[in-house]
């Protein structure tokens, strides 16, 4: 069959577009955003260069959490411009399109395909060595459209710890394999948490449940990153967690987890 014309646009932004990463999970609220935040700014940090779409129609956050919610994207005739988050990383999210973020939108399957199709051909992405998308919570729409649109892309899958998320990690993983997608691995997010007062490490949520999973459906382990309350305050703050405190164990965590993904692509 023909590729119609925004197919054929998508295909010629994917040629000047290296790897393509997407972040995706079994359920909600696990820490997607924040990896996907986190993990683009670690390979800026490396001086690649990035692009970051938030797929995630209904509730983008990524642009709070890297302080850009003020910015609106440049609609032209040319095209789309995606916001500048620094000088390797830019962004493009459904949230610079809202008048009011507090107005929900409503939206069926297909008009979020549509508009996923416009942020991946109309925008003008320029030369990438990563695509890295962020999607919401699940397997549905969103995470299907880019799989579709964007062949040969990469995927992480993010878990917390605990024996439930298993069960999550392993669907999240069989929709991958069913979708064609690479699985770079597993991320076990909140991870253990280190005691302000006593410097003792508490596992919150347990240990392992992502690390389980990965050997069960033999996919790479890519590392824990611990819970640290400051990823919760600088992320509401606007700041980015691993431009902030680049020390942190977190951010640590973070480049290194950057680092194996790198290594494998
Ligand atoms: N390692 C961590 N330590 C502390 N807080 C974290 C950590 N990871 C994520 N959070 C916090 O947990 C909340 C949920 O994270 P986030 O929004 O990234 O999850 P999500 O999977 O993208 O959620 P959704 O499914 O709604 O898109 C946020 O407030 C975030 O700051
Ligand atoms: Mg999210």
């Amino acid at each position: 069959m023909a590729k119609d014309e925004a197919q054929l646009k998508v295909d010629k932004n994917l040629e000047k577009i290296k790897n393509r990463l997407l972040v995706f999970s079994g359920k909600g609220g696990v820490g997607k955003s924040t990896v996907a935040a986190n993990l683009s700014l670690a390979f800026a940090r490396k001086g690649l260069k990035v692009g970051l779409l938030d797929v995630d129609i209904h509730g983008p956050n990524l642009a709070k959490m890297l302080g850009v919610e003020d910015k609106k994207l440049d609609v032209s005739a040319d095209g789309i411009r995606a916001v500048d988050v620094n000088n390797n990383l830019k962004l493009v999210s459904m949230s610079f399109l809202l008048q009011d973020p507090n107005i929900p939108v409503i939206w069926r399957g297909p008009m979020k395909m549509k508009a996923i199709e416009q942020f991946l051909g109309e925008v003008m992405w320029g030369e990438l060595d990563w695509l890295i998308i962020d999607s919401p919570p699940g397997t549905g729409d969103e995470p299907l459209s880019v799989a579709q649109l964007i062949p040969a892309t990469g995927a992480v899958v993010v878990t917390t710890p605990q024996e439930v998320s298993l069960m999550d990690s392993r669907k999240a993983i069989q929709f991958g394999w069913k979708l064609g997608l690479k699985i770079f691995g597993i991320i076990e997010n909140m991870s253990g948490m280190v005691c302000p007062h006593c410097g003792k490490k508490i596992d919150i949520f347990k240990e392992g449940g992502g690390e389980k999973a990965a050997k069960e459906m033999q996919v790479p382990f890519l590392g824990r990153i611990p819970l640290d309350p400051q990823i919760v305050t600088l992320g509401d703050e606007g700041k980015s967690f691993i431009e902030a405190l680049p020390e942190a164990s977190a951010s640590k965590a973070f480049m290194k987890v950057a680092e194996k993904i790198l290594e494998s692509a």
